[in-house]
């Protein structure tokens, strides 16, 4: 009788299938919990919290100001603001100012940006070397 009763649970398709079915609904329960419970939650992911991000030095900013934000800001253009949005700078975390940051100096230092055909009809508005160092000067000190 325990035989067949054993053999009945463990070799029935049916009964195994529930049981996995239950299993899963549990693990995934146990799961759900564990994230809402979280205390990191708060801080974005579990274990790196995210550190908020600070103003533009008011150096950087007038760069910024006269040579990056018709493009990208929030009255700009959406390709260049899926990049980097200036309006939204101080929403960005540390970590991805200090990433941006980096991308600001070598596009700057490349002459990639601001674009070709901006420079052309800005010739008086395009970042001097000296500002190009301050971009890069303050990228470094972030990026450290
Ligand atoms: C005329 C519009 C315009 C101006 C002005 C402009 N950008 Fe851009 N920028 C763009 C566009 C468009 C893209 C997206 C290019 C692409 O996706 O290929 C971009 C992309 C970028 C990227 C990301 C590049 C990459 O491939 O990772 C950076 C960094 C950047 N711009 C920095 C700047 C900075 C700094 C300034 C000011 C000194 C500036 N841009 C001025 C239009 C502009």
């Amino acid at each position: 009788m325990n035989i067949v009763l054993r053999n009945f649970v463990f070799l029935n398709p049916n009964i195994m299938k529930k049981m996995l079915f239950i299993t899963l609904i549990s693990v995934t329960t146990v799961f759900s919990a564990l994230l809402v419970l979280s205390p990191n939650k708060a801080n974005g992911s579990m274990n790196h919290p995210v550190t908020p991000g600070t103003a533009l030095p008011d150096s950087i900013q007038k760069i910024v100001q006269r040579a990056c934000m018709d493009c990208h800001s929030n009255d700009g253009n959406g390709m260049a603001r899926s990049h980097i949005n200036f309006s939204k700078w101080t929403d960005y975390s540390a970590e991805k100012q200090a990433d941006k940051a980096k991308d600001m100096c070598k596009q700057l230092t490349k002459g990639s940006m601001p674009t070709k055909g901006w420079r052309k009809n800005n010739a008086d508005a395009v970042p001097t070397q000296a500002e190009v160092n301050a971009v890069c000067n303050w990228s470094a000190a972030l990026n450290k």
